[in-house]
């Protein structure tokens, strides 16, 4: 039997990670995935106990990481909105963590107040994992977009990155920069200047001394490796002029693709609303809907390392 040596209880934001805590997390999504094609992954968390707690609307990160427990052989509580939850009815969500700290044996939060998952954490002696908390971090989403460039082009070094859309409220932009910083990845921000990344981030890029270019032209995603597409974030809009203003910044459509003489691997975390046109969809290098299978492995990965699984030899 196999244990990867994981230093994390938690997984609340990707700042955490060392280059080679990413060397693990994608050895053990190797791992699995190879476990997974000899049908021997069932089993492996038997008798444990996950609750899924999204207070914020979600379909595949709540629905991979409860795939992900299933196809492990554990089990799962869950919760909706806070309509379904005592949250509505003015409990703390220190209180309620207490209570799942009780109830289950690791938890998986999506929250819409930035700093959440931090809370949760501090709350409890179970591991937590933020899935995405308002506009700060969601950690695994960034993982598995790693684990999705490492597959399907190898490590980001000396790779050119693009980063398209909302770079102020996307969160998975805000993990997964954090996490290419470990490579000698080029930086590519392309956004309207009202949505550039936030200066916190770009501050710690300078102080690490990695160069980037920001620019407000989509046309500079034609010379990229990797051009990751995001939606504009109306729910995180205090103003929806601004919303209505921004909304159609970007359409990522076949015939702007084809125009690049360059296969640039095409990433989007989805939902997609009109920023990606459906008609790239069966291009070679639209990889979106493989990176979000590509998701319920890397979460099984994620929920054995926390929870210092063992898993069989290969
Ligand atoms: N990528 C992502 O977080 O999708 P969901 O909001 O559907 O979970």
């Amino acid at each position: 039997m196999k244990r990867f040596d994981f230093p994390h209880t938690h997984i609340i934001d990707s700042h955490q990670f060392s280059r080679e805590d990413l060397n693990t997390i994608l050895a053990a999504t190797e791992h699995v995935v190879r476990l997974k094609e000899q049908n021997r992954l069932f089993g492996v968390l038997e008798g444990r106990l996950m609750a899924s707690l999204f207070f914020e609307s979600s379909t595949r990160t709540r629905l991979s990481f409860e795939a992900a427990m299933h196809r492990l052989g554990g089990r799962i509580i869950t919760t909706v909105g806070f309509q379904f939850s005592s949250i509505s009815k003015g409990e703390t969500l220190y209180d309620t963590m207490k209570m799942i700290e009780a109830y289950a044996d690791i938890a998986v939060i999506r929250h819409p107040v930035e700093g959440s998952s931090r809370i949760a954490a501090g709350a409890v002696n179970i591991p937590i994992i933020n899935a995405g908390d308002g506009a700060g971090q969601h950690p695994t989403q960034a993982l598995l977009d790693l684990y999705t460039i490492v597959r399907e082009r190898g490590l980001p070094d000396k790779k050119r990155i693009a980063f398209i859309g909302d770079l102020k409220f996307g969160r998975t932009i805000h993990s997964l920069v954090k996490l290419l910083t470990h490579y000698e990845t080029e930086f590519v921000f392309i956004s309207p200047v009202d949505l550039a990344l936030p200066e916190s981030y770009r501050k710690e890029l300078r102080s690490l001394g990695i160069h980037f270019e920001e620019t407000e032209d989509l046309k500079a995603m034609w010379d990229c490796d990797v051009a990751y597409i995001t939606r504009i974030q109306e729910e995180r809009f205090a103003d929806r002029a601004d919303y209505e203003r921004l909304k159609d910044s970007y359409v990522v459509n076949r015939a702007f693709v084809q125009a690049s003489r360059h296969p640039t691997l095409l990433l989007h975390p989805l939902p997609r609303v009109n920023e990606l046109s459906t008609d790239v969809d069966d291009m070679p290098n639209a990889a979106y809907f493989r990176q979000a299978a590509y998701g319920v492995d890397v979460r099984m990965a994620l929920l054995c390392l926390c929870l210092q699984a063992e898993l069989p030899d290969l």
